[in-house]
């Protein structure tokens, strides 16, 4: 499934989490002992957002990390843009009894915003899943204005070490039985690892980003190595 290309990708990944978004906030609570929660915080204190500032939170699921953006900055603008509606409308549902972001259906690839809008993108978990992650980090500095900020949390293939095989266990073996156990549906949790061991080491990406044109990139890492969080600046 990771060397799926094109439509074919976006209908599988549309597919996956269409399949597992009622349990998707309790598997990740549970996969990561409650850390997700964490390097969440990390990516909107990175966005830097002003108050009365513009994000765009880009696949954004479940909304967890444009909901803490709106909690944490005053007067702001969250959108929040996914293409898996099954996603988006239990973000949507969160938002019935507090201040919510506007939500937009949007493929990450085609963002139907103009240049400069947003003071920062932000992404969850959503690089790994893209076709081409270059044009993704260039769409993303598109609708950036100058000087605002691109975010992304995601997972990163395992690091050498004496930690890799109990590592090893618990995203090839662990997750995938939690995952049938929780959503009825394994093949979903088997897609994480896979999609994790396809994806760019840490500075890869860092490269990536610095390849679409942003500046002073550089990250962080959790999770024993498996999770990073990137920032950059438009020029
Ligand atoms: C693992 S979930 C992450 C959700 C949330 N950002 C978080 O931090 O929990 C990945 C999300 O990215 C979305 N996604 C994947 N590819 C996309 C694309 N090309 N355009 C828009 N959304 C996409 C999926 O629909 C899914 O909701």
């Amino acid at each position: 499934m990771v060397q799926l290309k094109g439509a074919d990708r976006a209908r599988y990944i549309q597919g996956v989490f269409a399949r597992i978004a009622g349990r998707y906030d309790l598997m990740n609570r549970l996969m990561t002992a409650g850390q997700d929660r964490a390097w969440r915080r990390l990516v909107v204190e990175w966005a830097a957002l002003p108050p009365g500032g513009r994000l765009l939170d880009l696949g954004t699921g479940t909304g967890e990390i444009a909901f803490e953006a709106l909690r944490r900055t005053s007067n702001a603008t969250v959108v929040g843009a996914d293409f898996t509606l099954e996603m988006m409308r239990l973000a949507q549902a969160k938002g019935l009894t507090r201040t919510a972001p506007v939500w937009v259906a949007a493929d990450a690839l085609r963002l139907p915003f103009p240049d400069d809008t947003f003071d920062t993108v932000t992404s969850g978990f959503l690089m790994r899943n893209l076709a081409d992650v270059q044009a993704g980090f260039a769409e993303q500095q598109r609708v950036v204005r100058p000087g605002g900020r691109v975010v992304c949390l995601d997972t990163s293939p395992l690091p050498d070490g004496p930690l890799r095989p109990l590592i090893a266990f618990h995203l090839h073996r662990v997750i995938p039985w939690l995952g049938r156990l929780v959503t009825g549906q394994a093949d979903a949790y088997a897609y994480l690892p896979a999609s994790t061991a396809a994806f760019l080491t840490p500075a890869e990406l860092q490269a990536i980003m610095e390849a679409t044109g942003l500046r002073q990139v550089r990250y962080r890492r959790y999770m024993f190595g498996t999770v990073a969080v990137h920032v950059g600046v438009k020029a």
